[in-house]
Protein backbone atom coordinates (compact mmCIF):
# COMPACT_ATOMS: atom_id res chain seq x y z
CA UNK A 1 0.00 0.00 0.00
CA UNK A 2 1.54 3.15 -0.97
CA UNK A 3 1.33 5.53 2.17
CA UNK A 4 -0.05 8.54 1.88
CA UNK A 5 3.17 10.73 2.97
CA UNK A 6 4.97 8.93 -0.20
CA UNK A 7 2.17 11.14 -2.28
CA UNK A 8 3.24 14.15 -1.38
CA UNK A 9 6.98 13.64 -2.15
CA UNK A 10 8.07 15.85 -5.24
CA UNK A 11 8.29 13.60 -8.47
CA UNK A 12 12.29 13.17 -9.67
CA UNK A 13 12.48 14.17 -13.91
CA UNK A 14 15.35 13.54 -15.32
CA UNK A 15 16.93 16.52 -16.68
CA UNK A 16 15.92 17.53 -20.00
CA UNK A 17 15.07 21.09 -21.22
CA UNK A 18 11.14 20.55 -20.58
CA UNK A 19 12.34 19.47 -16.75
CA UNK A 20 14.50 22.41 -16.70
CA UNK A 21 12.02 24.78 -17.70
CA UNK A 22 9.47 23.34 -15.05
CA UNK A 23 11.83 23.74 -12.74
CA UNK A 24 12.27 27.34 -13.11
CA UNK A 25 8.66 28.29 -13.31
CA UNK A 26 8.52 26.43 -10.18
CA UNK A 27 11.35 28.75 -8.30
CA UNK A 28 10.03 31.45 -9.88
CA UNK A 29 6.93 31.13 -8.35
CA UNK A 30 8.88 30.44 -4.52
CA UNK A 31 8.82 26.83 -4.76
CA UNK A 32 11.45 24.61 -3.26
CA UNK A 33 13.44 22.53 -6.23
CA UNK A 34 16.12 19.53 -5.64
CA UNK A 35 18.94 20.76 -8.47
CA UNK A 36 22.23 18.95 -9.39
CA UNK A 37 25.62 20.64 -9.37
CA UNK A 38 29.18 19.88 -9.89
CA UNK A 39 29.49 18.96 -6.18
CA UNK A 40 26.45 17.75 -4.24
CA UNK A 41 22.97 17.83 -5.07
CA UNK A 42 20.87 21.29 -3.94
CA UNK A 43 17.77 22.42 -2.41
CA UNK A 44 17.18 25.70 -4.22
CA UNK A 45 14.50 28.63 -3.95
CA UNK A 46 14.98 32.05 -5.22
CA UNK A 47 17.44 34.37 -2.76
CA UNK A 48 15.03 37.14 -3.09
CA UNK A 49 12.03 35.11 -1.76
CA UNK A 50 12.05 35.50 1.87
CA UNK A 51 9.49 32.82 2.09
CA UNK A 52 10.74 30.41 -0.04
CA UNK A 53 14.30 30.72 1.65
CA UNK A 54 12.45 30.24 5.01
CA UNK A 55 11.09 26.93 3.66
CA UNK A 56 14.87 25.92 2.93
CA UNK A 57 15.25 26.36 6.84
CA UNK A 58 12.29 24.55 7.57
CA UNK A 59 13.11 21.61 5.36
CA UNK A 60 16.54 21.10 6.74
CA UNK A 61 16.13 21.79 9.68
CA UNK A 62 18.94 24.00 9.60
CA UNK A 63 19.59 26.90 12.53
CA UNK A 64 19.06 30.34 11.16
CA UNK A 65 22.65 31.76 11.74
CA UNK A 66 24.12 28.98 9.26
CA UNK A 67 23.74 31.34 6.31
CA UNK A 68 23.23 30.04 2.53
CA UNK A 69 25.48 29.95 -0.51
CA UNK A 70 23.69 32.16 -3.69
CA UNK A 71 24.62 30.84 -7.14
CA UNK A 72 24.57 33.16 -9.80
CA UNK A 73 25.61 33.01 -13.70
CA UNK A 74 29.24 34.61 -13.82
CA UNK A 75 30.88 37.54 -12.64
CA UNK A 76 28.96 40.24 -13.60
CA UNK A 77 25.93 38.44 -11.88
CA UNK A 78 27.88 38.02 -8.57
CA UNK A 79 28.99 41.86 -8.50
CA UNK A 80 24.99 42.70 -8.07
CA UNK A 81 25.24 41.10 -4.55
CA UNK A 82 28.74 42.45 -3.40
CA UNK A 83 29.28 45.68 -1.82
CA UNK A 84 32.89 45.30 -2.43
CA UNK A 85 34.12 42.80 -5.29
CA UNK A 86 38.07 42.46 -3.92
CA UNK A 87 41.17 41.92 -6.44
CA UNK A 88 41.53 38.48 -4.97
CA UNK A 89 37.34 37.39 -5.67
CA UNK A 90 37.83 39.02 -9.25
CA UNK A 91 41.40 36.99 -9.58
CA UNK A 92 39.85 33.38 -8.34
CA UNK A 93 36.15 34.06 -9.86
CA UNK A 94 38.30 34.69 -13.61
CA UNK A 95 40.10 31.40 -13.02
CA UNK A 96 37.86 29.26 -11.32
CA UNK A 97 34.37 30.18 -12.51
CA UNK A 98 32.08 28.16 -13.07
CA UNK A 99 33.36 25.83 -10.74
CA UNK A 100 33.91 24.44 -7.22
CA UNK A 101 34.50 27.27 -5.16
CA UNK A 102 32.44 29.89 -3.51
CA UNK A 103 33.37 33.12 -2.67
CA UNK A 104 32.84 35.02 0.47
CA UNK A 105 32.58 38.82 0.36
CA UNK A 106 30.97 42.00 1.88
CA UNK A 107 27.28 41.97 1.25
CA UNK A 108 25.08 44.55 -0.95
CA UNK A 109 22.14 45.60 1.22
CA UNK A 110 18.88 44.94 0.19
CA UNK A 111 19.82 42.10 -2.79
CA UNK A 112 18.85 38.76 -1.44
CA UNK A 113 16.72 38.05 1.35
CA UNK A 114 18.37 38.48 4.84
CA UNK A 115 17.86 34.79 5.85
CA UNK A 116 20.34 34.18 3.04
CA UNK A 117 23.54 35.63 5.00
CA UNK A 118 22.21 34.60 8.34
CA UNK A 119 21.45 38.86 8.92
CA UNK A 120 25.23 39.00 8.46
CA UNK A 121 27.41 41.71 6.39
CA UNK A 122 28.86 39.20 3.80
CA UNK A 123 27.44 36.79 1.56
CA UNK A 124 28.91 33.83 -0.05
CA UNK A 125 28.28 33.72 -4.05
CA UNK A 126 29.11 30.59 -6.55
CA UNK A 127 28.94 29.88 -9.99
CA UNK A 128 28.38 26.48 -10.57
CA UNK A 129 29.82 24.33 -13.66
CA UNK A 130 27.06 22.44 -14.17
CA UNK A 131 24.64 22.84 -16.64
CA UNK A 132 21.19 22.49 -15.40
CA UNK A 133 22.47 24.99 -12.68
CA UNK A 134 24.15 26.87 -15.34
CA UNK A 135 20.59 26.98 -17.92
CA UNK A 136 18.50 27.94 -14.62
CA UNK A 137 20.69 30.87 -13.60
CA UNK A 138 20.97 32.13 -17.08
CA UNK A 139 18.75 31.70 -19.34
CA UNK A 140 15.95 31.63 -16.85
CA UNK A 141 17.89 34.60 -14.80
CA UNK A 142 17.37 33.42 -11.82
CA UNK A 143 19.88 33.87 -8.28
CA UNK A 144 19.51 30.89 -6.63
CA UNK A 145 19.67 30.26 -2.60
CA UNK A 146 20.89 26.64 -2.35
CA UNK A 147 22.69 24.60 0.55
CA UNK A 148 23.30 20.57 0.10
CA UNK A 149 19.72 18.65 -0.22
CA UNK A 150 20.57 16.64 3.06
CA UNK A 151 18.95 17.50 6.04
CA UNK A 152 21.11 19.53 8.73
CA UNK A 153 24.04 17.21 9.64
CA UNK A 154 23.03 14.09 7.76
CA UNK A 155 25.40 13.29 4.66
CA UNK A 156 25.56 15.47 1.83
CA UNK A 157 23.44 13.48 -1.40
CA UNK A 158 25.88 12.81 -4.79
CA UNK A 159 22.60 10.75 -6.03
CA UNK A 160 18.95 11.54 -6.40
CA UNK A 161 18.66 8.00 -4.62
CA UNK A 162 20.45 10.04 -1.60
CA UNK A 163 17.81 12.24 -1.14
CA UNK A 164 15.63 11.89 2.07
CA UNK A 165 11.66 11.72 2.11
CA UNK A 166 11.90 15.01 4.40
CA UNK A 167 13.51 17.02 1.89
CA UNK A 168 11.67 15.66 -0.92
CA UNK A 169 8.39 16.38 1.21
CA UNK A 170 9.23 20.09 1.05
CA UNK A 171 10.23 20.08 -2.68
CA UNK A 172 7.73 20.35 -5.77
CA UNK A 173 10.63 18.83 -7.99
CA UNK A 174 13.47 16.92 -8.16
CA UNK A 175 15.80 17.12 -11.41
CA UNK A 176 18.19 14.32 -11.82
CA UNK A 177 21.33 14.53 -13.93
CA UNK A 178 23.04 10.82 -12.53
CA UNK A 179 25.67 11.24 -10.22
CA UNK A 180 27.38 14.41 -9.01
CA UNK A 181 31.05 14.52 -10.66
CA UNK A 182 33.28 15.99 -7.73
CA UNK A 183 30.68 14.24 -4.95
CA UNK A 184 31.92 16.68 -2.14
CA UNK A 185 31.04 20.46 -1.63
CA UNK A 186 33.00 23.78 -2.83
CA UNK A 187 35.54 25.16 -1.20
CA UNK A 188 34.83 28.04 0.71
CA UNK A 189 36.95 31.01 0.46
CA UNK A 190 36.91 34.29 2.57
CA UNK A 191 37.55 36.90 -0.09
CA UNK A 192 37.03 40.05 1.98
CA UNK A 193 40.64 41.04 2.20
CA UNK A 194 43.61 40.42 -0.81
CA UNK A 195 44.97 37.65 2.20
CA UNK A 196 42.36 34.64 0.95
CA UNK A 197 41.14 32.32 3.93
CA UNK A 198 40.11 28.64 3.06
CA UNK A 199 37.04 28.56 5.29
CA UNK A 200 35.85 24.87 4.47
CA UNK A 201 38.46 23.06 2.48
CA UNK A 202 36.42 21.24 -1.17
CA UNK A 203 36.34 20.02 -3.87
CA UNK A 204 39.17 22.67 -5.32
CA UNK A 205 42.21 22.20 -3.83
CA UNK A 206 44.55 24.52 -1.71
CA UNK A 207 47.63 24.11 -4.04
CA UNK A 208 45.01 25.40 -7.11
CA UNK A 209 44.00 28.75 -5.11
CA UNK A 210 47.26 29.31 -4.37
CA UNK A 211 48.23 29.78 -8.06
CA UNK A 212 46.27 32.31 -8.51
CA UNK A 213 45.89 34.21 -5.08
CA UNK A 214 48.31 34.58 -1.64
CA UNK A 215 46.48 31.91 0.62
CA UNK A 216 46.64 32.48 4.58
CA UNK A 217 48.03 29.15 6.42
CA UNK A 218 45.17 29.76 9.24
CA UNK A 219 41.73 28.29 8.05
CA UNK A 220 38.28 27.14 10.49
CA UNK A 221 39.52 23.39 10.08
CA UNK A 222 42.14 23.67 12.22
CA UNK A 223 41.09 25.90 14.91
CA UNK A 224 41.67 29.29 13.80
CA UNK A 225 39.32 31.06 15.82
CA UNK A 226 38.60 34.36 13.23
CA UNK A 227 38.01 31.66 10.56
CA UNK A 228 35.39 29.75 12.84
CA UNK A 229 33.48 33.14 13.74
CA UNK A 230 33.74 33.38 10.10
CA UNK A 231 32.55 30.17 8.97
CA UNK A 232 29.42 29.75 10.70
CA UNK A 233 28.52 26.28 9.45
CA UNK A 234 31.87 24.36 10.68
CA UNK A 235 30.49 22.78 13.32
CA UNK A 236 32.50 19.57 14.70
CA UNK A 237 29.74 17.29 13.39
CA UNK A 238 28.37 17.22 10.60
CA UNK A 239 28.03 14.99 7.37
CA UNK A 240 27.61 12.55 9.46
CA UNK A 241 25.69 8.64 9.14
CA UNK A 242 23.17 7.76 11.61
CA UNK A 243 25.29 5.12 11.85
CA UNK A 244 28.26 5.43 14.31
CA UNK A 245 31.34 6.01 12.33
CA UNK A 246 35.02 6.44 13.42
CA UNK A 247 38.36 7.32 11.16
CA UNK A 248 41.39 6.13 12.38
CA UNK A 249 45.04 5.70 11.08
CA UNK A 250 46.12 2.54 9.73
CA UNK A 251 47.29 0.51 12.50
CA UNK A 252 44.39 1.65 15.07
CA UNK A 253 42.07 1.14 12.39
CA UNK A 254 43.31 -2.84 11.98
CA UNK A 255 43.56 -3.46 15.52
CA UNK A 256 39.78 -2.06 16.42
CA UNK A 257 38.37 -3.36 13.32
CA UNK A 258 39.78 -7.10 14.47
CA UNK A 259 38.89 -6.25 18.11
CA UNK A 260 35.42 -5.24 17.19
CA UNK A 261 34.56 -8.01 14.93
CA UNK A 262 35.73 -11.08 17.32
CA UNK A 263 34.01 -9.12 19.61
CA UNK A 264 30.58 -10.13 17.37
CA UNK A 265 29.73 -6.58 16.14
CA UNK A 266 28.93 -6.04 12.11
CA UNK A 267 31.59 -3.59 11.35
CA UNK A 268 32.03 -1.75 7.91
CA UNK A 269 35.55 -1.18 7.87
CA UNK A 270 36.35 1.46 4.56
CA UNK A 271 39.81 1.06 3.73
CA UNK A 272 41.93 3.45 1.21
CA UNK A 273 43.84 1.84 -1.99
CA UNK A 274 44.47 -1.37 0.00
CA UNK A 275 42.53 -5.20 -0.56
CA UNK A 276 39.62 -6.19 0.90
CA UNK A 277 40.16 -8.81 3.32
CA UNK A 278 35.99 -9.16 4.13
CA UNK A 279 32.62 -9.43 2.78
CA UNK A 280 31.81 -6.31 5.21
CA UNK A 281 34.68 -4.11 3.70
CA UNK A 282 34.90 -1.55 1.32
CA UNK A 283 37.72 -0.25 -0.51
CA UNK A 284 38.43 3.34 -2.42
CA UNK A 285 41.30 4.21 -4.60
CA UNK A 286 43.84 6.14 -3.05
CA UNK A 287 43.57 8.81 -5.54
CA UNK A 288 41.54 12.05 -3.63
CA UNK A 289 39.25 13.53 -6.34
CA UNK A 290 38.51 9.94 -7.01
CA UNK A 291 37.39 9.05 -3.23
CA UNK A 292 35.56 12.17 -2.99
CA UNK A 293 33.55 11.40 -5.85
CA UNK A 294 32.54 8.07 -4.02
CA UNK A 295 32.78 8.61 -0.42
CA UNK A 296 28.87 10.06 0.43
CA UNK A 297 27.61 7.20 -2.11
CA UNK A 298 29.61 4.95 -0.11
CA UNK A 299 28.92 6.30 3.49
CA UNK A 300 24.72 6.46 2.25
CA UNK A 301 24.96 2.74 1.10
CA UNK A 302 26.96 2.01 4.31
CA UNK A 303 24.29 3.82 6.43
CA UNK A 304 21.71 1.55 5.28
CA UNK A 305 23.44 -1.33 5.52
CA UNK A 306 22.62 -2.49 9.38
CA UNK A 307 26.22 -2.30 10.73
CA UNK A 308 26.91 -1.80 14.26
CA UNK A 309 29.78 0.59 13.62
CA UNK A 310 31.15 2.10 10.18
CA UNK A 311 35.25 2.27 10.73
CA UNK A 312 37.23 4.27 8.11
CA UNK A 313 40.97 3.89 7.50
CA UNK A 314 41.88 7.76 7.26
CA UNK A 315 43.06 8.66 4.39
CA UNK A 316 46.84 10.34 3.21
CA UNK A 317 47.00 13.71 5.47
CA UNK A 318 48.74 15.46 1.94
CA UNK A 319 47.07 18.75 1.28
CA UNK A 320 45.23 17.51 -1.89
CA UNK A 321 43.22 15.19 0.48
CA UNK A 322 42.14 18.33 3.03
CA UNK A 323 38.33 18.27 1.88
CA UNK A 324 38.05 14.34 1.89
CA UNK A 325 39.70 14.57 5.82
CA UNK A 326 37.45 17.34 6.13
CA UNK A 327 34.12 15.23 5.65
CA UNK A 328 35.58 12.54 7.36
CA UNK A 329 36.75 14.29 10.44
CA UNK A 330 32.97 15.74 10.77
CA UNK A 331 31.22 12.78 10.04
CA UNK A 332 32.63 10.83 12.80
CA UNK A 333 32.03 14.12 14.57
O1 LIG B 1 29.12 22.73 -3.34
C1 LIG B 1 28.42 23.46 -2.62
O2 LIG B 1 28.86 24.48 -2.10
C2 LIG B 1 26.96 23.02 -2.42
C3 LIG B 1 26.23 23.11 -3.76
C4 LIG B 1 24.74 22.81 -3.61
O3 LIG B 1 26.43 24.37 -4.33
N1 LIG B 1 26.34 23.87 -1.43
C5 LIG B 1 26.64 23.78 -0.11
O4 LIG B 1 25.88 24.61 0.69
O5 LIG B 1 27.50 23.05 0.33
P1 LIG B 1 25.78 24.39 2.27
O6 LIG B 1 24.72 25.31 2.72
O7 LIG B 1 25.58 22.96 2.55
O8 LIG B 1 27.17 24.89 2.78
C6 LIG B 1 27.48 26.26 2.67
C7 LIG B 1 28.64 26.60 3.53
C8 LIG B 1 28.32 26.50 4.99
O9 LIG B 1 29.45 25.99 5.69
C9 LIG B 1 28.07 27.97 5.36
O10 LIG B 1 28.30 28.23 6.72
C10 LIG B 1 29.07 28.67 4.47
O11 LIG B 1 29.02 27.96 3.25
N2 LIG B 1 28.66 30.07 4.23
C11 LIG B 1 27.58 30.54 3.59
N3 LIG B 1 27.54 31.88 3.61
C12 LIG B 1 28.63 32.28 4.29
C13 LIG B 1 29.15 33.55 4.67
N4 LIG B 1 28.55 34.68 4.34
N5 LIG B 1 30.30 33.57 5.37
C14 LIG B 1 30.95 32.43 5.69
N6 LIG B 1 30.50 31.19 5.38
C15 LIG B 1 29.35 31.12 4.68
MG1 LIG C 1 25.72 21.18 3.50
Amino acid sequence: MVSPDSQLLAPVRPASPEAVAEAARLLTGGALVVVPTETVYGLAARADDAGAVAAIFRAKGRPATNPLIVHVADVEHAQEFAAEWTPSAQALAAQFWPGPLTLVVQRRAGTVADAVTAGGSTVALRCPAHPVMLELLRTWQLALAAPSANPANYLSPTRVEHIQPSIRAHAKLVVDAGPCLYGIESTVVDCTSDSVRVLRAGSLTRAELSRVVTVCDTNASNGDQQAVARAPGMQDKHYSPRCALGVLESAAFENRVSARRSDGARIAAVRCGTQARHIDDRVLVRDAAEYARELFSLLHDLDGGGFDEILVEAPPSEPDWAGVGDRLRRAGG
